[in-house]
């Protein structure tokens, strides 16, 4: 990150101050500045210098000690910030910010900053349900806010429900997707459709014939685009990895499932990356016994698939078509034919024999061959990265064809 983002972290007391800690902590390791302020109260329950030690600056927890002469501190950290969050969020803080109530650093601090403000509620159950709580709650969202709903689980006052403060991965991804769309405008709103993993042909109940794609990288562009603020629909062959936030799912199990999801939706889609490794050919036949062996060598009849990806060459009207072409030899010559016989904008290439490369790792060494340009080939590179550069590409095209 170039210039520092400023997160304010608001900590209200509660149990859940421990995780504001771990949150800190994280925030700060991911390359945020943080300022924390407290309530006395929460500072009962995990002291300032943790705070300061994660955090590596000075904790805010009295209104009236005011450290520097020539600033007001509530006023000069309300300014600081980028964005609010406030995590864990008692009953109390968020009846005092509705009502317009400052009588701590952390409610005046709160209603003198004009940033974004997210919040994490953190209590027992029943005050979580209270009609105040929940009105307050509202009253809050009409200012703007955000919440980062509780999670249910056990509580530490013994009760099992709703009312546990979200993890601190989880508030950090909200932060993250946060300032995504903030540093996106084009992204926001963006009807995307992205395929990912492989296929499964079946050929009898318990077998089938499929292929070593991991989906990674196409849940990698699905994350960023999500975080981005695109529409993100990801239509994915069977994984073992979890579905990114914010993103519509639909799960697909054969080529010719893939094809008939990816066809229905294509003409409401303004971007298609087309990631998956759809099987080229089935079984002719599928056996609705399980096979049994014999003493003599078998083989199978197949047949070829649809391609979906030169189905919407055909059809394509507006749409940016990306598609993937994993090469043994020759990558940019069978990548480049690909680019012409699909009908697509940008063809993503990679050799699967390149170290750092292929299909069940999380690096990739890709190239980008574009029409009426010479192919750019990119360093190894994380997938979440080469997912970054993708879109960078795809924002390009999507720009150049007048979509806005
Ligand atoms: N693709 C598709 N439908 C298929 C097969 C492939 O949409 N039935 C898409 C993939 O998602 C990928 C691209 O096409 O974006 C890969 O191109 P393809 O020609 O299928 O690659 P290979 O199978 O590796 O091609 P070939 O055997 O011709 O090298």
């Amino acid at each position: 990150m170039s210039a520092k983002k400023r997160i304010l972290l608001c900590v209200t007391g509660g149990i859940a101050v421990f995780k504001a800690a771990a949150l800190t902590s994280k925030l700060s390791q991911s390359g945020y500045e943080v300022k924390v302020v407290m309530t006395e109260s929460a500072a009962e329950f995990v002291t300032p210098l943790t705070f300061q030690a994660l955090s590596r600056n000075p904790v805010y927890i009295n209104t009236f000690n005011e450290k520097d002469p020539s600033k007001i501190a509530h006023i000069d950290i309300a300014d600081w910030a980028d964005v609010v969050v406030i995590a864990p969020a008692t009953a109390n803080v968020l009846g005092k910010v509705a009502n317009g109530i400052a009588d701590d650093m952390v409610t005046t601090t709160l209603l003198a900053t004009t940033a974004p403000i997210m919040i994490a509620p953190a209590m027992n159950v029943h005050m979580y349900a209270h009609p105040a709580v929940q009105k307050n709650m509202e009253t809050l969202k009409t200012f703007g806010y955000t919440f980062i709903e509780p999670g249910e689980g056990f509580l530490a006052c013994g009760y099992e429900g709703k009312g546990r403060m979200e993890e601190p991965e989880v508030i950090q991804k909200e932060v993250d997707a946060f300032f995504a769309r903030k540093d996106y405008p084009e992204w926001h709103g963006r009807k995307v459709l992205i395929t990912a993993g492989p296929t499964q042909e079946t050929i009898d109940p318990v077998r089938f014939l499929s292929n070593r794609s991991s989906g990674k990288m196409g849940y990698a562009v699905a994350e960023e685009a999500a975080k981005r603020g695109a529409q993100v629909t990801l239509v994915s062959g069977p994984v073992s990895l979890p579905v990114p936030p914010g993103v519509t799912f639909v799960p697909v199990t054969s080529a010719e499932e893939m094809f008939q999801e990816v066809t229905a939706r294509f003409a409401d889609t303004e971007l298609v990356v087309k990631s998956a490794a759809v099987a080229d050919y089935r079984p002719q036949e599928v056996f609705d016994e399980k096979v049994k062996k014999s003493s003599e060598p078998m083989s199978i009849e197949m047949e070829r698939t649809k391609d979906v990806l030169k189905e919407l060459g055909k059809r394509k009207e507006n749409q940016v078509l990306i598609g993937f072409a994993a090469e043994s030899e020759n990558v940019e010559a069978y990548a480049e034919k690909k680019l012409h016989s699909k009908n697509l904008d940008l063809v993503v290439a990679n050799s699967i024999v390149d170290p750092g490369s292929g299909f069940q790792g999380d690096t990739n060494v890709v190239t980008f061959i574009k029409k009426g340009h010479s192919p750019e080939k990119l360093p190894m590179l994380s997938k979440s990265d080469v997912a970054k550069r993708l879109l960078s590409e795809a924002a390009i095209l999507l720009e150049q064809r007048g979509i806005q």
